[in-house]
């Protein structure tokens, strides 16, 4: 019993020690001149759901959620934005060369097609996230469009 409350005391401390790790969570500010939606004039309604569904990993508008100031969920949150802006950030989207354009566009409708993207964890606390099937195609068609017609 006395190791166990040890235990707990050294576990407390550890966790209470942790939330001192200092975690960066400034957003970069946005250049409208490399914005996604601003370039590419995007209409509103998939706008929204580029921002509901993807926003919070592939830009600089991230909104951080309550339980992203707990460590060690903290450095989760914050790996996964770092991860996903990347290798995907729709803020700079102006500065990607046509090949990583094209290879986006294409990964990403992919990613909507067999629902890895938004990622699934992120779902489960961000029901805004949870797009349905019409949204997907939506986004999808999008992507698709712009691809065809080497409008990226
Ligand atoms: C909770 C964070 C999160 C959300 C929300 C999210 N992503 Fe991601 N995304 C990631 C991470 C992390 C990676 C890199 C690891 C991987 O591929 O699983 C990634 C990878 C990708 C890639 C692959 C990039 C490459 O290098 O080829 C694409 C495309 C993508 N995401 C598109 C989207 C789209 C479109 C949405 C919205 C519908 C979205 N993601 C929502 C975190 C997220």
């Amino acid at each position: 019993m006395k190791t166990a409350k040890k235990i707990l005391f050294w576990i407390l401390v550890v966790f209470a020690l942790i939330q001192f790790v200092p975690i960066d969570r400034t957003n970069q500010p946005i250049d409208h001149k490399v914005n996604f939606v601003d370039i590419k004039k995007t209409p509103p309604k998939i706008a929204g759901l580029l921002k509901s569904a993807c926003y919070d990993c592939h830009s600089n508008e991230t909104v951080y959620p309550k339980y992203a100031y707990i460590a060690p969920i903290s450095w989760s949150v914050k790996s996964h934005v770092n991860d996903g802006r990347s290798r995907l950030n729709f803020s700079i989207w102006g500065t990607y060369n046509k090949e990583l354009k094209e290879n986006m566009l294409d990964n990403a409708m992919e990613a909507l097609h067999h629902k890895t993207m938004p990622m699934p964890g992120y779902i489960v606390y961000h029901k805004e996230a949870n797009l349905s099937e019409a949204e997907r195609t939506l986004l999808s068609q999008y992507f698709e469009q712009m691809l065809k017609t080497k409008t990226y």
